[in-house]
């Protein structure tokens, strides 16, 4: 099986609709540009919702390669859930991806790994493949080692989730937005063991084609590392997306 490599930034609650404009046309220029050493990677970005729509329309009428979703969904198609944004709209809005259960939204909104299987049930019923994050933090890997706490995770947000297609994002906690990326070995380790751990649940075939990004201080001068490992397929990265020539630089990972 051969897995289309996936890199994904993830914007956070960073540029607004004015600057995702101006950051989506320098990436796509800027990989355009590089397309005689652009390595057959799929390139995605994960906005603010209220860039989604900017993104959605510069992205059609300049037919950019790029695909796109937003950084969280609901677990309902529509109701009283002020706030929320259902994965009605990210399909309208033709978001192929949508990140799940990212640790920020665990930490932050305390988003269980029922919820997060929830929410990706949810995406997959409207055609939005879930971006699904798990990872260690810095007690777990003290407490478990690195491995343990993922592979749990994946499985019980895996238990209930019809079949369909998902990427995973591995991100140990201690390594995001911290400049200290887990080695290759250490990513290539954990990614090994999710999969095996989504072949238990889903069988051998959906494991091999089931995607696994790397997340955390992921930057230009690291990505080769990374992506020379045979279970890790890409990375899913935060403050370095931020800059389109340096996360078109990452894309290439050459
Ligand atoms: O979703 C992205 C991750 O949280 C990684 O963030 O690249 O800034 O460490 P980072």
């Amino acid at each position: 099986v051969t897995r289309t490599p996936l890199i994904a930034g993830n914007w956070k609650m960073n540029l607004d609709h004015l600057d995702a404009i101006r950051v989506v046309q320098k990436l796509a220029w800027t990989l355009q540009d590089a397309k005689h050493d652009t390595k057959d990677a799929e390139v995605a970005v994960f906005p603010p919702f209220t860039d989604l729509r900017s993104v959605q329309s510069l992205v059609a009428a300049e037919r950019f390669d790029l695909a796109y979703g937003g950084q969280d969904v609901s677990e309902h198609d529509s109701g009283a859930y002020t706030g929320e944004i259902s994965p009605v709209f990210l399909a309208r809005l033709d978001c192929q991806y949508v990140l799940v259960g990212h640790s920020e939204r665990r930490q932050i909104h305390g988003e269980t790994d029922e919820l997060i299987g929830r929410k990706s049930a949810a995406a997959l019923r409207h055609g939005v493949t879930p971006v699904i994050c798990i990872g260690e933090t810095a007690e777990d890997l003290e407490q478990h080692g690195a491995s343990a706490v993922p592979v749990q995770q994946i499985r019980t947000i895996l238990a209930d989730l019809p079949a369909g297609d998902v990427v995973v994002a591995y991100e140990p906690v201690w390594a995001i937005g911290s400049g200290q990326a887990a080695t290759a070995e250490q990513a290539q380790e954990v990614c090994a063991a999710i999969r095996a751990a989504i072949a238990d649940v889903r069988g051998a075939e959906a494991a091999e084609s089931t995607r696994i990004l790397y997340g955390g201080s992921v930057k230009s001068a690291n990505i080769a590392g990374f992506m020379r490992q045979p279970d890790v397929d890409g990375a899913l990265v935060g403050g370095a997306s931020l800059d389109p020539v340096e996360f078109a630089a990452i894309s290439r990972f050459t």
